[in-house]
């Protein structure tokens, strides 16, 4: 086996296995996720802050798998659900519903019930969403998302918080908030914010630190404060990108927050919510090319990686590095460039544009890097295609199928006829 790969990571995916066989072992396309690597990104997570009074919740959104759940339950994370059916999916993965934060927005009264019956807390994203949990939770425990005017990340689409979002309270509501609390004797625990997905630097996070800790002051009985996610991962690796220092952001949050503690004059709790960084690097996509071929002089590797099974490169023009694996060497140390398509009946599915790699050959097998959040989750049956399976390389080496790929059966599986 050649492996084709202008990259230098600190990461060994496979653990000497081939991605060959394995897709021709369980099927092609595959999600291949590494537990050692997942297991490190939690521990890593966990280490942040000095900070004694810090817990991390997995955003599980980034990647929902029970099995992944239940190893980031195992070493000790909390987890964020965004919906009742990320609760259900996380208490089946063994969190207990005081380890897991329902952020929610634009809810309906049932949504928020469901996570009042099941013990789990509720982050309010709005004054009249904050109306409605006072008016059917008299006197319950609460948090409220605000928006601290600061966003950050890798495309409009994903920046959460600032003056183009739809997300949090802004601080001038504050008065309501407590015309709210007061009104429904409603017990404020904790506040939250989110500025966005994917920064390799700290600056927007640390400002908006700053403006959230302002707004905590307005409060005097705060359990938590919570700080959000974000944190970015270098999919950029081809070209050497840098990798975001949590060593410095953690002692600029620390310096901040035992500050900060004194002013208050309390202990309290802090919470991040990374939700990429956890699986982002611990996965590869492994895909198989079908066709090559050249349009008006445009060259295309055609691939069963359509965006039904990524969607990340079409929704943001998200860049994933690609490594080629050949059971043959067929001599090519020419590059050329080369835009990786689909198999989805629409021209926007493209993978990567006019990327240059070695040549391309039928029948090369192809690994997307980084592709372990926001990957399968947001995959999809679009054109009846079937989604992945997703294989487990266990800490012993082992291998494990944790989630099995669709079957004709599951396409027509919801219909009444
Ligand atoms: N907390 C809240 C309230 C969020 O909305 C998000 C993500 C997170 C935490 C976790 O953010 P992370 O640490 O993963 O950046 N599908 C997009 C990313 C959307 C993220 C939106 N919010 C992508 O593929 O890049």
């Amino acid at each position: 086996i050649k492996i084709y790969s202008d990259v230098t990571t600190d990461y060994n995916i496979f653990e000497g296995k081939d991605p060959i066989e394995l897709v021709e072992k369980y099927g092609s396309p595959l999600y291949v996720y590494n537990e050692r690597i997942f297991r490190d990104k939690c521990r890593e997570m966990k280490s942040l802050l000095k900070y004694p009074n810090f817990s991390v919740s997995y955003s599980a959104k980034a990647n929902s798998n029970l099995t992944l759940l239940s190893i980031a339950q195992e070493e000790g994370l909390n987890v964020d659900a965004m919906s009742p059916g990320e609760i259900y999916v996380q208490q089946k993965a063994g969190f207990k519903p005081e380890q897991i934060f329902y952020i929610s927005n634009n809810v309906s009264a049932e949504e928020m019930k469901y996570a009042i019956d099941n013990d789990v807390l509720i982050s309010i994203d709005s004054i009249s969403q904050l109306e409605l949990f006072g008016s059917i939770n008299r006197g319950g425990r609460v948090a409220v998302r605000f928006n601290p005017g600061h966003g950050a990340g890798h495309n409009a689409k994903v920046v959460t918080a600032g003056k183009n979002t739809k997300f949090g309270v802004e601080a001038k509501y504050l008065p309501q908030v407590k015309e709210i609390i007061k009104k429904y004797d409603l017990n404020l625990v904790g506040i939250n914010q989110h500025i966005g997905s994917l920064f390799l630097e700290g600056t927007a996070y640390i400002e908006s630190l700053k403006s959230l800790l302002s707004i905590a002051e307005n409060f005097k009985d705060l359990e938590f404060i919570d700080m959000g996610g974000g944190f970015g991962i270098p999919y950029h690796k081809q070209e050497g990108q840098e990798r975001l220092d949590l060593k410095k952001l953690g002692k600029e949050i620390d310096t901040i927050i035992f500050e900060w503690v004194k002013k208050y004059g309390r202990e309290i709790h802090f919470k991040i919510e990374p939700g990429r960084y956890i699986p982002a690097e611990c996965s590869v996509l492994l895909g198989t090319v079908h066709a090559v071929k050249e349009n008006y002089g445009r060259k295309y590797a055609g691939t069963d990686l359509g965006f039904n099974v990524l969607i990340r490169p079409v929704m943001y023009d998200s860049h994933h590095d690609v490594e080629i694996y050949r059971k043959v060497d067929l001599k090519s140390d020419i590059k050329e460039n080369v835009t990786i398509v689909g198999n989805i009946c629409e021209t926007g599915d493209i993978l990567a544009y006019e990327r240059l790699l070695p040549q391309i050959f039928e029948g090369d097998v192809l690994g997307i890097l980084d592709a372990g959040a926001y990957g399968y989750v947001m995959s999809s049956n679009y054109n009846n295609r079937l989604r992945p399976a997703e294989l487990l390389i266990k800490e012993d080496g082992t291998e494990k199928i944790i989630r099995r790929r669709d079957t004709l059966e599951d396409l027509i599986r919801n219909y009444e006829l």
